[in-house]
């Protein structure tokens, strides 16, 4: 590659990541969407909807765990208008939305640790509570379809 073309593409690389930066809202809800992706697989075998396979699903078990600190950095400010479902109380009460980060985190950290065992009987539980915390904050923090 030429000097021409090198430049050119690291210009091109580097408005392509501004442009991505500069929508916060979308980087949010594409998190979201993988979430979807990975806890509804989680949630057949644990009902028994397809069948329980301990690999994959301690392998969606600890990609959760490490999307589940991903979006709440583009819940930036001023980002309550528009193409969002985010209601403005995640900026007026920072406290509970903290809360709600903080118990959702530790649900899905003890889901991935007892995925990793296999042990259904602790699994059903663990996942439970990563539903219910999944749940609480949509309650409270994202408006109804
Ligand atoms: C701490 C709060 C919080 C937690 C925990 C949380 N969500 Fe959300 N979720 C939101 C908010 C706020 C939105 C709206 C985002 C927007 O539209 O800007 C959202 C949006 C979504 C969407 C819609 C994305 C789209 O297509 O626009 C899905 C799907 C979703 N969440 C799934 C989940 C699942 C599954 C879990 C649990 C495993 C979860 N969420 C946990 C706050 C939360």
């Amino acid at each position: 590659m030429n000097a021409g073309k090198l430049l050119l593409s690291a210009v091109l690389a580097a408005s392509c990541s501004l442009a991505f930066a500069a929508d916060p809202v979308t980087q949010r809800q594409d998190v979201f969407k993988d979430y979807k992706k990975t806890f509804g697989p989680m949630g057949d075998m644990v009902k028994g909807k397809t069948a329980y396979n301990q690999a994959e699903f301690a392998k969606l078990a600890a990609h959760l765990e490490e999307i589940s600190k991903q979006p709440w950095q583009y819940f930036t400010p001023g980002t309550d208008k528009g193409k969002t479902e985010a209601k403005a109380e995640i900026w007026s009460k920072p406290a509970e939305w903290k809360k709600q980060i903080t118990a959702h985190q530790a649900a899905t950290a003890e889901l991935a640790k007892v995925a990793a065992t296999g042990d259904m009987a602790a699994i059903k539980p663990a996942f439970g509570k990563v539903g219910q915390s999944c749940k609480s904050c949509h309650d409270s923090f994202r408006k109804a379809d």
